[in-house]
């Protein structure tokens, strides 16, 4: 677990303590953010694993796992979507901006 549950504590104790003065919508979008770190991270987990097994069916099956997390990860980024309009305008500039550095 090391590094993995370490980090985990450390994305709860970011939580404010007094939830009251922190907005529905800003909890929501913090729950969103920490889901798709939660999956982005099990991606990378289950591929590293992939890359260290020597048996085909447990390689298979662990990047398959992998291929869901990216779909969990899509719910979640869909979800923030919805309600993040600022990361949508932002997402979008970031694409911009590697197709401008990528000419
Ligand atoms: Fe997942």
């Amino acid at each position: 677990m090391g590094k993995r549950g370490e980090r985990g504590i450390s994305m709860m104790s970011q939580i404010p303590t007094d939830m009251k003065k922190v907005e529905k919508t800003d909890i929501n979008n913090e729950i969103l953010r920490v889901g798709m770190i939660a999956e982005l991270d099990a991606i990378n987990l289950y591929e590293q694993l992939a890359a260290m097994t020597d048996s085909e069916n447990i390689r298979k099956v662990l990047l398959d796992i992998a291929k869901e997390e990216k779909t969990h990860a899509g719910e979640f980024q869909a979800l923030l979507l919805k309600t993040d309009k600022e990361q949508v305008v932002e997402l979008e500039k970031g694409k911009k901006e590697v197709e401008k550095t990528m000419k």
